[in-house]
């Protein structure tokens, strides 16, 4: 993406290309599906389109191993349309916060109101066992950066909105909230940094997420958001490799996607 072009327009253009390309004029919902929750996109409705990231305005393959590039149309058995967003960007790649938001942008300009945000994510509270879904009730930003530009001083009260996550927890009662910590990555963090985001009232950690919550938000939809807990952030079990990550997620999947298909049921 170059830096002269305006976020907003290349979004457009890449709504335009997913149009086409898929046929579906316009998707209701979009899904961002992180470690764990993948076969979702196999379950939750009917498969219209698949399109590699790639033929998409502003998307860049993904390097990252258990995240597909592609965007794909879904159509729920209630009608509505569902845009799965399967090429995320996460800031550790360098490209820039612009990419980061990119697809979250895309979805609002395709029509979406609503943006689910998924996550594989460390526990900080230890109320939170490994393989277990929690929704996300709040954030800390910690990547010390914005998606947004200049005087956009934008209200993030209730950014995940309590309508939505009413919802989740009518699909699944047995649901616990906590608050999302972004953090840059690609490193873990410290047992001393992990001490100090449980002091600051973080529950959850990860390196995806807020970034994309605050560029939906500006763009108007409403935002749930889950993270699979893949294991206890450092310091509070076993050293951390993203094998192991990746592993939870995997043995996860199956129970994420079917909560996933009855959330999107009741939107
Ligand atoms: Cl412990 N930290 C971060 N930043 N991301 C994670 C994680 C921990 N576990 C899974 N993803």
């Amino acid at each position: 993406m170059t830096e002269s072009q305006d976020p907003r327009a290349l979004a457009q253009q890449a709504a335009d290309t997913i149009a086409e390309l898929t046929g579906v004029e316009r998707h209701d919902i979009a899904l961002t599906l992180g470690s764990g929750w993948g076969k979702a996109a196999d379950v939750i409705g009917e498969t219209v389109a698949v399109v590699p990231a790639e033929q998409v305005p502003g998307f860049h393959t993904s390097g990252v191993p258990g995240h597909s590039g592609t965007l794909r149309s879904i159509r729920l058995a209630n009608g509505k349309h569902a845009l799965i967003i399967g090429a995320r960007t996460h800031l550790y790649e360098g490209k820039g916060v612009r990419a980061v938001v990119h697809g979250v942008r895309t979805a609002a300009a395709a029509g979406a109101g609503i943006m689910i945000l998924t996550n594989g994510a460390g526990g900080v509270d230890p109320a939170f066992r490994a393989g277990e879904a929690v929704l996300i009730s709040d954030h800390l930003n910690l990547t010390a950066t914005s998606p947004l530009e200049g005087a956009n001083f934008t209200d993030l009260t209730d950014l995940y909105t309590p309508r939505l996550r009413d919802i989740a927890r009518s699909a699944e009662p047995s649901l616990q909230e906590g608050v999302y910590v972004q953090l840059p990555g690609p490193h873990y963090e410290t047992p001393a940094e992990i001490h100090y985001l449980r002091t600051i009232g973080g529950q959850i950690v990860g390196m995806s997420t807020t970034l994309e919550a605050i560029a939906a938000r500006e763009a108007g939809m409403e935002i749930l958001g889950f993270s699979l807990i893949t294991n206890p952030a450092a310091g509070m079990g076993d050293p951390l490799s993203h094998e192991e990550v990746l592993e939870e997620g995997r043995a996860a999947e199956p129970h994420l996607a079917e909560l996933l298909k009855r959330v999107v049921a009741l939107l």
